[in-house]
């Protein structure tokens, strides 16, 4: 008993000490960004800067094996599109980064929006020429909605490109947040010298190394240099500067943290230029990993016994395995390999042998993680996307929200010798969020929902390479759905506007063919409680 004592007592407070140590010196965050953007490039980057690559090009060099691209794989190679979403862990100046990858297409918001549920901070990466496109707009929307630190890193100055005066206000405009510069540009785009760093007011001149395979030497020069060797560059960019002052464009960390204000940093990922930068301030001003608020808003802190929440689950990502992968965001406590944890939903034990932590394709055994951290736990059966798994003291965290469908098609099987394996792909693809798959009263026909029509092809092309099961779809003319409670449901199913829709872990939505449809419900039935969000 003493010894149980003992044990327990100063142990655990040096288990304790060390879990907050380790996570205060976690980022976890994710890119944002349209396709082309450069996310694959500052990815690279990134990991040449953090060590976990030694010369740049082995990260595409490493996922362009064929043989280990699972066949819906070629659908985004195809569409020139990233579907899959993947962790990588990476350090610099002794920070442990996670990056969590995410989708770069409106139509997989939902996507987006699950990663963001695991990160602590999204950096925004746009193209100085293009700014926010359109495409991208909604998924910019959704990480500003997330209320979580955002900092926004401007690529491509190596190559003419809006003025960067006009790019602060562009990104103020189009993302209602205040744009603040830490670094300034010097040299136009496509004659781009280096930046002043408005911390201590160098110039911080960048040098071209060949294709940007090793990192971009940088000398920093006092102002006083910097004019007299750049010129009217230098004065240039010190009078923008002058006139962002002026207008106010002070930094607030109290802002920052709310996302309501995000540092902006110019460079060029290609030429590794501003690279650094970036990984500073995310170790600098991003946030570690905070305690995690649970269903009822208890706040679950760093240090309780081992807690994670579920954000993603992908199945067959190996052709080769057939697995099915869940990815956890480890919440509190530290993660030992092994560990046996109770799923929060179901209430049963969960045995966490096969933990990896993916690098590209490959795969690594993690034996110990913390918060912060996220790792897939391997042929995880009866985990589901919002699942909480926790050791000890039970915790159940909030769900994960989910964007109300736009699109709804009626799915029909074409062979009926494969009705189980049709039944099976569409449990699958429903529990992984690619689609939401729902009935319609007796309607013989499952019904998929979607934000975007691309979910609709993902979902073709994976149950036909993984379930070898020929489908048809029939687009039905809804467009906007709301989530409402069993009670209100009858409510509904009593008026014309609207019809009913059931998922199968008993969600319901009201559909309407138009705007109009939903507003003439809210008049009619004005108790009637209709959620934008759903939730998983
Ligand atoms: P994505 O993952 O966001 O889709 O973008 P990716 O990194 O694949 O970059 C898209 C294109 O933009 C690539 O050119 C890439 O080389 C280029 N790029 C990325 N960052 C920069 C930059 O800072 N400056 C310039 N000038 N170009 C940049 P590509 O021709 O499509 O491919 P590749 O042949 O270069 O691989």
């Amino acid at each position: 008993m003493q010894a149980a004592v003992a044990s327990s007592g100063p142990g655990l407070a040096a288990g304790a000490d060390r879990i907050v140590s380790e996570a205060s010196r976690r980022r976890t965050f994710a890119i944002i960004s349209h396709p082309d953007a450069g996310k694959t490039t500052l990815t690279e980057k990134l990991l040449l800067y953090g060590g976990a690559v030694t010369e740049a090009g082995s990260v595409k060099a490493r996922s362009g094996r064929r043989e280990v691209r699972s066949d819906w794989m070629e659908l985004e190679q195809r569409r020139g599109i990233s579907i899959s979403s993947t962790a990588l862990r990476f350090e610099h100046r002794d920070v442990v980064f996670n990056l969590l990858d995410t989708p770069g297409h409106r139509d997989f918001s939902e996507d987006t929006l699950r990663v963001l549920a695991a990160a602590d901070c999204a950096v925004i990466l746009l193209d100085a020429a293009r700014g926010v496109e359109e495409q991208t707009l909604k998924l910019f929307q959704v990480a500003r909605a997330r209320g979580i630190p955002l900092i926004t890193f401007v690529n491509k100055y190596d190559r003419p490109g809006m003025d960067p005066l006009e790019l602060i206000d562009h990104v103020e405009a189009t993302l209602e947040l205040a744009a603040v510069p830490l670094t300034w540009p010097v040299g136009i785009p496509g004659d781009f010298r280096g930046v002043l760093d408005r911390a201590g007011g160098a110039f911080v001149r960048f040098t071209r190394t060949a294709r940007g395979a090793t990192m971009a030497p940088e000398q920093a020069l006092s102002a006083e240099r910097a004019r007299d060797e750049e010129g009217e560059a230098w004065t240039t960019a010190v009078e923008e500067l002058e006139l962002l002052e002026a207008a106010g464009a002070a930094w607030d960390p109290a802002r920052f943290a709310t996302g309501e204000l995000s540092p902006v940093l110019f460079g060029s990922a290609l030429s590794n230029f501003g690279v650094r930068h970036l990984l500073d301030t995310l170790i600098d001003v991003a946030p570690p990993p905070p305690g995690r608020a649970d269903a009822d808003g208890a706040v679950r802190a760093l240090e309780a016994p081992f807690s994670a929440l579920v954000f993603k689950v992908q199945a067959n990502m190996d052709p080769r395995h057939r697995d099915r992968i869940a990815f956890m965001r480890i919440c509190s406590g530290r993660f030992e390999r092994g560990m046996k944890a109770i799923n929060a939903r179901t209430g049963k034990p969960i045995a966490l042998t096969y933990a990896h932590e993916l690098f590209g394709q490959d795969r690594t055994v993690v034996d110990d993680a913390y918060p912060g951290d996220v790792i897939g736990i391997v042929n995880a059966t009866d985990v589901l996307v919002g699942d909480t798994l926790y050791l000890d003291d039970p915790v159940r965290f909030g769900a994960i929200p989910t964007l109300a469908p736009e699109h709804f098609v009626t799915i029909h099987n074409r062979d009926p010798g494969r009705r189980k394996q049709f039944h099976r792909g569409l449990e699958q693809l429903d529990q992984e969020g690619v689609v939401h798959v729902l009935r319609r009263g007796d309607e013989p026909s499952p019904i998929l929902a979607a934000v975007g029509p691309l979910q609709f092809e993902v979902a073709l092309e994976r149950l036909s390479s993984e379930f070898g099961v020929k489908v048809s779809l029939d687009p039905r003319d809804w467009s906007v759905a709301r989530r409402v409670t069993a009670e209100d449901a009858r409510a509904v199913r009593g008026s014309r506007w609207g019809e009913i829709l059931e998922r199968a872990d008993g969600t319901l939505l009201v559909a309407f063919r138009h705007e109009y449809g939903l507003q003439q419900l809210e008049r009619e039935l004005p108790d009637v409680a209709l959620d934008a969000m759903t939730a998983r």
